[in-house]
């Protein structure tokens, strides 16, 4: 299964081994893995090994419904550029809400794709497998992950920890309710033409 919209240069789908060499190309750098690794692990350097296992486990979790981790493609070439997931977090009790998380390859960056697919993926999240809230967690200094949640209309929920000589750089809290995606949908009307293939 993919998902796309008609307007969008990004389109996101489960990844296959065949992803492999292109992922880890795109994984391997200090910069992704530094902000990634915030989240959880991730390895580096990121060979084409890891990329395999992952990609496998990738399969298996979104067969048990556990988890969703979407290669992000470009239309124009149909190679992979990065990952988007929706994912179980430890902290949440609540079965309906799932925490997304997203890298890409460097030289995709600030090229709008990552908003693409955070759009693409909310749909997936709320109408095909029924998630009533979506969290995100980034920190201070990731000011380009602020600005794709942002523009996603997601918001600051929680009391975040001040930073401190132990830890400068605290988790920052994000939210997206479905009301809020209701609204998102309303105001950008590119979602209404998200369509699975
Ligand atoms: C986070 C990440 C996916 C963003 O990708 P991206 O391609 O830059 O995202 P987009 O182009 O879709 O949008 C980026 C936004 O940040 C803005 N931006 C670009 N460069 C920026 C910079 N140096 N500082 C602040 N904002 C910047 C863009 O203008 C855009 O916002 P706008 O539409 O309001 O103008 C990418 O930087 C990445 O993979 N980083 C490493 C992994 C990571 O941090 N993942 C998130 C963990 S929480």
């Amino acid at each position: 299964m993919a998902i796309r919209a008609p307007e969008f240069r990004a389109y996101i789908k489960m990844p296959t081994i065949d992803d492999a060499e292109i992922l880890a190309e795109n994984a391997n750098d200090p910069d992704v893995a530094r902000m990634v690794a915030k989240r959880g692990e991730f390895p580096h350097p990121y060979t084409k090994a890891n990329a395999s296992s992952f990609i496998e486990f990738a399969q298996f979790a979104a067969k048990s419904g556990v988890e969703f981790h979407f290669g992000i493609y470009s239309m124009a070439t149909d190679k992979i550029m990065g990952m988007i997931a929706l994912m179980r977090n430890q902290s949440e009790q609540d079965p309906k809400t799932m925490e997304v998380g997203y890298w890409l390859g460097k030289p995709y960056w600030g090229q709008g794709y990552a908003k693409e697919a955070l759009l693409l993926a909310l749909k997936f999240g709320f109408e095909d497998i029924g998630l009533d809230r979506v969290v995100a967690e980034t920190t201070g200094d990731n000011a380009r992950s602020i600005r794709v949640l942002e523009h996603a209309k997601f918001s600051r929920y929680a009391p975040d920890a001040q930073p401190n000589g132990a830890n400068p750089d605290p988790k920052l809290h994000y939210e997206l309710k479905r009301e809020g995606y209701e609204r998102l949908k309303l105001s950008d009307e590119r979602m209404g033409r998200i369509y699975s293939t």
